[in-house]
């Protein structure tokens, strides 16, 4: 089981690019960024095969090329993540074991929304004093930011990142991926139709509520101009582009951008309040965990493969993303939850978040941005593995791991 504690398979076998050379410190965002902020270390310059040859990629193989009839059999050799000039139909030798690995994992992990109790939650939110008003703005802030959200990570992944991976068994594990998205948007469905809420409301908030609409509004640009069907990768600028929208959308899409209402809505069930709502989420946060995880191993592995790719300009760039991802979140923060509640406030979720940015910027190899910063909130490691949290809500859990068997009797 897969935990965000845990070192990505990339991380660990290969180190990153040393960090690049100095490097002026990113401007400081409003929401009190610390006198701490590490300035990027001086490095030295790594030495870097030179690039390839740009002229013979074309922008790789898409798996809708004619079948070659007698062409040589696929080595693992022949297979890159990008740019990738083997047909890709192959899901065999595998050379990303652990991506096919993920997708063993994603499998295991099966449920669905639709089996998860949620007559308490239906109890509390319709009777008139079981919930304050700060909380049920935190639960509607919530379902409205992720039943959007996971609609734009499902577009992103099928319409933007699947064409220009070009690898069959990272596509195997996406196909897995976008399934569960779906399921992620059917579990917010359900919940807003269990709990009688208005739709519409929900639906409509990242175009009605800044917070939401400001988080939407950011990712959307690192998707649009890959999903142009004119658009291949083959090109430096082109290839960081891919590599942009991967950072956006794992790194902190799903990496930052989940996390304030994660903590809130799992802080809820573990006060005995929207134990549904929370086991829902507490499913759909293990999937993310690992979504996060495969894409992280899926930039590091371009990394490796591509280091003319990742220069000191790049890796700037990247942090001032993540910088401005923790300046957005935080105040999606402020905005769900204006005074504090369930023993959380907006400062505890400033440490937080510079945590987790600390977290995401070593998992790429960039260097850690805060200093002295530790995460108020241990227990949500552990709310990544359900096997340890199995009786935690006293609701049933489903676990798929032994999965069913065809009869044919
Ligand atoms: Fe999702
Ligand atoms: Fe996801």
């Amino acid at each position: 089981m897969l935990n965000w504690e845990d070192t990505t398979a990339t991380t660990e076998a290969r180190k990153p690019s040393a960090p690049p050379a100095a490097r002026p410190a990113p401007a400081a965002p409003a929401y009190d960024r610390p006198a701490t902020v590490t300035p990027i270390a001086e490095g030295s310059a790594v030495a870097e095969p030179p690039p390839p040859d740009y002229d013979d990629l074309e922008g790789g193989a898409t798996g809708l090329e004619q079948v070659a009839m007698g062409a040589g059999r696929i080595s693992v050799d022949d297979k890159q993540m990008i740019n990738c000039q083997a047909d890709l139909n192959q899901l065999v030798p595998f050379k990303y074991k652990w991506a096919w690995q993920k997708y063993l994992d994603g499998c295991a992990n099966h449920w669905m929304p639709n089996e998860i109790n949620m007559s308490a939650d239906i109890a509390l939110w319709k009777s008139k004093d079981g919930l304050t008003e700060d909380e049920r703005l935190v639960i509607k802030r919530n379902l409205g930011f992720f039943s959007s959200a996971d609609s734009l990570v499902a577009n992103n992944l099928v319409l933007a990142v699947y064409r220009h991976i070009t690898n069959p068994e990272c596509r195997q594990y996406l196909l897995r991926q976008a399934f569960e998205e779906a399921l992620h948007t059917h579990a917010y469905q359900y919940v807003v139709e269990s709990l009688g809420m208005d739709e519409a409301e929900v639906f409509n908030m990242y175009r009605e509520v800044p917070a939401v609409h400001d988080k939407a509004a950011w990712s959307l640009k690192y998707t649009q101009s890959l999903g142009d069907p004119n658009f291949h990768t083959g090109t430096p600028e082109n290839d960081r582009r891919l590599l942009r929208d991967l950072l956006a959308f794992y790194l902190i899409f799903e990496g930052i951008f989940f996390y304030v209402g994660f903590t809130q809505i799992l802080s809820m069930g573990r006060r005995n309040k929207m134990t549904g709502t929370a086991e829902q989420f507490q499913y759909i946060l293990r999937d993310e965990s690992m979504h996060m995880n495969f894409g992280i191993d899926v930039i590091n592995q371009i990394k490796v493969e591509n280091p003319h790719l990742w220069t000191p300009e790049f890796q700037q760039e990247a942090v001032d993303m993540i910088h401005e991802a923790v300046e957005l979140e935080y105040r999606y923060a402020v905005d769900t939850m204006p005074r504090g509640i369930l023993g959380l406030n907006a400062a505890m979720f400033s440490d937080y978040l510079r945590y987790i940015a600390n977290r995401r910027c070593a998992q790429v190899g960039l260097p850690e941005q805060f200093s002295g910063v530790s995460n108020p909130f241990p227990w949500m490691s552990e709310m990544m593995d359900l096997k340890k949290e199995k009786n935690f809500f006293e609701t049933r859990v489903t676990e798929y791991q032994t999965g069913g068997t065809l009869s044919w009797d």
